[in-house]
């Protein structure tokens, strides 16, 4: 099995964890970190297209059973079915990772109604379905740890009103639970990624050349990795983060810092973006 390049190989051994939409992108590179560390991880998400090659290639990359789960996390039934079938066979759920989501890019005045709650139903309800399954079936006995993947919410995120508003939302849950239940042993912080070279960025409409725009913006000049995300979800996860609740961590490479008065030149050329493509993808 391939190592942690941060972390001790067994900081989680005997734990296991539920990530969402852990077959993909940010989902898939924090399913795989969190097993190299001795967690058995349940990836679970809406396709079996995504989940099953998921489950399998995480498998045999890391040489220990990562265990494919479909389930619609705006579905309540489906939450608490596969939150049950993870409590049954493995006897206990240390960890949650919330990081399925999504939304279609959109100026606010072509976000119709259905498609409003369709992201606010995926990115807000769709989280405190899972936690609140969670919560019910193991962590409000036992304790346990959550982080709930987010996206830049302290500015304006133009074409994302829908899903900057459902993360906010999340954030401001993230608080508020981090509180009601810091008495029954559960953490609960956010991690906010800036823009991430990931799966979830080829959804962006072509033709607009966004990417590179996006890099231009970040004080740092690049995207952040699948990893640099990972890593610090396995850093809460672990006894490193044992005093961290209520958070929003940001990782963005100064992206939400920057104002404009003060110009970064963009260097000749521009990093090269590499979308990692999974083993077990096609294209
Ligand atoms: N990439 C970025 O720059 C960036 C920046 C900030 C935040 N984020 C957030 O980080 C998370 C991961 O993004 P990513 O870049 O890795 O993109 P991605 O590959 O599109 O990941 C989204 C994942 O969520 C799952 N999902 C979507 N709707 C679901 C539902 N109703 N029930 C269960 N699972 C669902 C998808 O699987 P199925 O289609 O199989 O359901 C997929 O695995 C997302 O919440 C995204 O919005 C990404």
């Amino acid at each position: 099995m391939s190592l942690s390049q941060i972390f001790r190989d067994d900081l989680l051994a005997g734990q296991v964890a539920i990530v969402t939409g852990g077959g993909t992108g940010i989902g898939a590179s924090i399913t795989r970190e969190l097993t190299r560390l001795g967690a058995t991880v349940v990836i679970a998400s809406r396709k079996p297209e995504n989940i099953e090659p998921a489950a399998a290639g995480l498998s045999e990359e890391l040489g220990r059973e990562v265990v494919g789960e479909i389930c619609d996390i705006r579905d309540r039934d489906s939450v608490a079915a596969m939150v049950a079938r993870t409590v049954e066979r493995f006897g206990r759920l240390d960890h949650l990772v919330n990081n399925g989501g999504g939304q279609f890019f959109s100026p606010a005045e072509g976000i119709s109604g259905k498609g409003f709650d369709a992201v606010v139903g995926t990115n807000l309800t769709g989280t405190w379905n899972v936690t609140r399954a969670v919560a019910d079936a193991w962590m409000l006995k036992h304790g346990g740890v959550v982080t709930n993947i987010t996206m830049l919410t302290h500015r304006a995120f133009p074409g994302m009103a829908h899903s900057v508003a459902a993360r906010a939302g999340v954030e401001a849950m993230t608080r508020t639970l981090a509180v009601e239940w810091a008495n029954r042993g559960i953490r609960l912080n956010s991690v906010a990624p800036g823009y991430v070279a990931s799966s979830g960025i080829k959804r962006y409409p072509a033709g607009l050349n966004l990417v590179q725009q996006m890099q231009s913006v970040v004080p740092m000049k690049r995207l952040a990795t699948c990893d640099e995300i990972a890593w610090m979800v396995a850093y809460l996860h672990s006894v490193a983060g044992a005093y961290i609740t209520g958070q929003t961590i940001t990782i963005d490479g100064g992206k939400e810092l920057w104002g404009d008065y003060w110009p970064i030149p963009d260097p000749k050329p521009m990093p090269e973006i590499e979308i990692p493509v999974e083993p077990w993808e096609t294209e």
